[in-house]
């Protein structure tokens, strides 16, 4: 695998990203895609929100159980969204707002500057909301109590 692209982000060190329950995540920035991969940003613009399949490149090693800041209980590396997995790789959804050539500027990035995206597809989603289920993290939210 190589990087198609960098992400550029506000974001120079994790602790500036926001974490937690109730976190949001609404900070812009740009997918710089590689200049020999642009052609294959074709048609892009249709679409409103983009998975954005990256890197976890300043993160080493892995935990299988960890307590994620959105809980105060350990739970399974496969059942969060932790840095420290066996296979460092970070899947974002953000929001494509528009397009300048080979750069994308997107809404909703939690990615450090420089992190190297390693692909780009269209976000569909057709999961209806009733069928979703939430887990550990719904639980830890009706202990903690609504978030604004
Ligand atoms: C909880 S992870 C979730 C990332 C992604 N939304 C996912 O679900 O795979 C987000 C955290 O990863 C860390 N992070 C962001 N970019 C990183 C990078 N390039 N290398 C290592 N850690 C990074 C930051 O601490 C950030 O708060």
């Amino acid at each position: 695998m190589q990087p198609i692209g960098y992400v550029r982000s506000p974001y120079k060190v994790a602790q500036d990203i926001p974490k937690g329950l109730g976190a949001k995540h609404e900070a812009e920035g740009l997918l710089d895609v590689r200049p020999e991969f642009e052609a294959g940003l074709t048609d892009i613009e249709g679409f409103s929100h983009l998975f954005v399949i990256w890197a976890f490149d300043r993160s080493e090693g892995f935990n299988l159980l960890g307590t994620p800041p959105s809980d105060d209980r350990p739970h399974g590396v496969f059942a969060t969204r932790s840095p420290r997995r066996p296979n460092p790789i970070g899947l974002t959804v953000v929001e494509l707002m528009s397009r300048e050539g080979a750069a994308l500027r997107v809404r909703g990035i939690d990615m450090l500057d420089g992190t190297p995206i390693l692909d780009i597809k269209p976000y569909l989603s057709s999961v209806p909301a009733g069928r979703l289920r939430r887990g550990w993290l719904a639980e830890a939210e009706a202990r903690t109590g609504p978030k604004p």
